[in-house]
C-alpha cells in the first residue's frame, strides 16, 4: 500500500505523473467540468494542529471528486484522551478509504500508517509538509516549465517545509540554497537526506538568494514551538525577505510562502504583495495537487 508520509515516499516518475495530472485536473475545474472518480469514497482528516488551507483543500477537493470528507480533531475525539494511535488507526481505517493527518512528531504518523488498512497522507508534521511542496513545485512548473536544474533559495528556519524542499531536490534534481541564523541550521538526518549534493548552506542570506529562480521562506516559529517565539524573533531579525533581498536575487526570481505569513517578520508586505510573489497561485494549487494525489492513492495511474 502506498502512503505519502514524506516526500521521498514517491519516486520521480510518480511525482512527474502527479504534476501532469494536477494540470489536467486544474484545467477541468476551471472549465466547470464535473469529474467525480471518487464517488462513495471517504477521506478522514485528523487535525492535531490548526489549519486553513490544508483542511479546505482536502475537504473541497474530496467533494469535487465525488467523495466525502470527515473532519476530526484531537479535542473532540478520544485521541485527546490518550487512546493509542495504533488502536485509532485500526478503527478509523476500517471505516474510510483514505486518511490525512496533521500532527506533531513524524513518529506518530508512522505508527498510524503501520496500523492502517488504507493509505495515509501527511498533512504536516514537525518534520515534513510534503503536500505543500507538491503544490509549490507544481506552481513553479506552471510558471517556469520545469524544476530540473533550477535553484531554490530557502531563507529562515530549517523547518518542516525546508526539510521537504531538500528531499524534493534529491529526487527531482534541483538545488536548494539554505540560509538560517546560527543555531537553526539544517539537520541532514532529520531532513531525511541521502547526501548534501543538492543543498548548500549560506551564512549570508543575500548570498543565498543571488540568481535563484525561487526565493521562499516560512514563519520563524512553527506550530508547536510557540514557547521559543521571543528568542526566535531576535535570532531571525536579519532573515526577513524584503525588497533588498529580492533585488539581490534578481528580477527572474519568484517568491513563495506556504502561508500563513507574518508581514514585517519573515517577509515584507512589499515582497509578498509585490509582482514577484506567486503565493495565491501557490495556495490555490494545494487543491489541484492534492486532488491528483488522492486520485492516485485510490485509483493508481489514470489512463484517459
Ligand atoms: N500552508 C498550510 O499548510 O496552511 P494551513 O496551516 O492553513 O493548512
Ligand atoms: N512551518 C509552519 C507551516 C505552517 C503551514 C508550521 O509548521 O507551523
Amino acid at each position: 500500500m502506498q502512503h505519502f508520509l514524506q516526500f521521498k515516499d514517491l519516486d520521480r516518475s510518480t511525482l512527474e505523473y502527479l504534476f501532469s495530472r494536477s494540470r489536467i485536473i486544474k484545467e477541468r475545474f476551471k472549465r466547470y467540468e464535473r469529474y467525480m472518480p471518487l464517488q462513495d469514497r471517504t477521506l478522514v482528516m485528523i487535525f492535531e494542529k490548526q489549519s486553513t488551507r490544508t483542511r479546505l483543500s482536502f475537504e473541497a477537493g474530496m467533494h469535487q471528486l465525488g467523495g466525502a470528507a470527515i473532519y476530526l480533531n484531537t479535542r473532540d475525539t478520544q485521541l485527546g484522551r490518550g487512546e493509542p494511535v495504533e488502536d485509532a488507526a485500526q478503527v478509523i481505517s476500517r471505516m474510510c478509504d483514505l486518511v490525512m493527518i496533521r500532527t506533531y512528531e513524524q513518529e506518530i504518523i508512522k505508527r498510524f500508517a503501520a496500523h492502517s488498512r488504507v493509505p495515509v497522507i501527511n498533512g504536516l508534521t514537525n518534520e515534513y509538509h510534503p503536500c505543500q511542496i507538491l503544490a509549490d513545485i507544481f506552481t513553479l512548473i506552471e510558471h517556469r516549465g520545469s524544476i530540473e536544474g533550477k535553484t531554490v533559495a530557502w531563507i529562515g528556519d530549517s523547518n518542516n517545509v525546508c526539510n521537504t524542499w531538500l528531499q524534493a531536490a534529491e529526487i527531482l534534481n534541483f538545488q536548494v540554497r539554505v540560509s538560517t541564523p546560527p543555531g537553526y541550521e539544517v539537520e541532514p538526518e532529520r531532513a531525511g537526506l541521502h547526501s548534501t549534493g543538492h543543498f548548500e548552506a549560506f551564512g549570508d542570506p543575500l548570498e543565498a538568494v543571488r540568481g535563484a529562480d525561487l526565493v521562499t521562506t516560512d514563519v520563524w516559529t512553527s506550530m508547536g514551538f510557540e514557547a521559543e517565539n521571543e528568542a526566535r524573533k531576535r535570532a531571525f531579525e536579519h532573515w526577513s525577505v524584503d525588497a533588498e533581498m529580492m533585488a539581490a536575487a534578481g528580477p527572474q526570481a519568484m517568491f513563495m510562502h506556504c502561508l500563513p505569513a507574518h508581514r514585517g517578520e519573515e517577509v515584507s508586505a512589499e515582497v509578498i504583495d509585490g509582482p514577484q510573489s506567486v503565493v495565491w497561485d501557490e495556495a490555490e494549487n494545494r487543491l489541484h495537487a492534492q486532488k491528483a494525489l488522492m486520485e492516485f492513492l485510490l485509483l493508481g495511474r489514470v489512463q484517459e
